[in-house]
């Protein structure tokens, strides 16, 4: 804990993750404070989406998933769903050439086909803009639920094995790990490192069930939309100061 509060530690001392998942909860209410729909806090989610993921690529960290719209949140009212949908078409536009200046390539992680058409070509057009860097990967979990990608992957997996390409006994964590949907990223960097859930809720919600099995959390009274480079810096400093075991001593 000290950490958190020694200004005086410089940041390159500090131990970046390299793979941060971010749960960017509190929009609705952020928006509710200031007496506006509850999409405008969307808005400002994303603004704070870009300025997070700048500030996350100067620092090092090498990918950041982000919970951007889970399975579950279609049951939103239609207003709101529609809203969200449309984020990353202006994301697209507004956003994507700072991200390429910044050397960022974006990915995608979900139940895609389930998306609007435009949504789902507006993230392609954002994929295939940034193939070519090699930065920080921004990785949108977009209609993404753990469970569901757990049996999307046990289904895989069981479809192996009545094929006789593998036994049983040769499923590994490994094997499991290849058939989840985070397979796509740097091997090394699959599992975050730490997960930072914002808006005062301490819960998972279906985010990266398998691959937090050892991430450290934060999480923070601070609504996602107020969420800039100093909280980024703020969670990595308290990461920083923590000592993962990973069940050793
Ligand atoms: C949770 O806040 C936030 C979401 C469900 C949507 C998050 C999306 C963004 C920040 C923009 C992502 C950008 C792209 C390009 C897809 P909430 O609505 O649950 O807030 P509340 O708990 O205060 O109601």
């Amino acid at each position: 804990m000290l950490n958190l509060f020694n200004k005086e530690e410089k940041l390159s001392d500090l131990k970046v993750p390299h793979h941060i998942g971010v749960i960017m909860d509190g929009n609705g209410r952020w928006a509710k404070k200031r007496l506006q729909p509850r999409v405008m806090g969307h808005k400002a989610g994303m603004d704070a989406l870009q300025a997070v993921t700048i500030a996350a690529s100067k620092l090092g960290v090498k990918v950041l998933t982000v919970y951007a719209f889970s399975t579950e949140n279609w049951s939103r009212p239609e207003d709101e769903v529609r809203f969200i949908m449309k984020l990353p078409v202006e994301f697209f536009d507004k956003y994507v050439p700072e991200l390429n200046r910044n050397n960022v390539r974006i990915q995608i992680m979900g139940e895609t086909n389930r998306l609007p058409k435009d949504t789902l070509e507006a993230m392609e057009r954002a994929i295939a803009q940034t193939s070519e860097n090699t930065g920080l990967i921004l990785n949108f979990a977009l209609n993404y639920g753990g469970r569901a990608e757990l049996t999307l992957a046990m289904q895989a997996i069981a479809e192996q094995v009545k094929t006789g390409q593998l036994e049983p006994c040769d499923i590994t964590e490994t094997i499991i790990s290849q058939h989840l949907m985070t397979a796509s990223l740097p091997m090394d960097y699959r599992d975050p490192d730490l997960i930072i859930r914002t808006s005062g809720e301490e819960r998972l919600s279906n985010f990266l069930p398998w691959q937090a099995a050892y991430s450290e959390f934060y999480f923070t009274e601070v609504l996602w939309p107020d969420f800039k480079e100093a909280e980024l810096e703020q969670a990595i400093r308290d990461y920083s100061s923590r000592h993962r075991r990973f069940g050793g001593i």
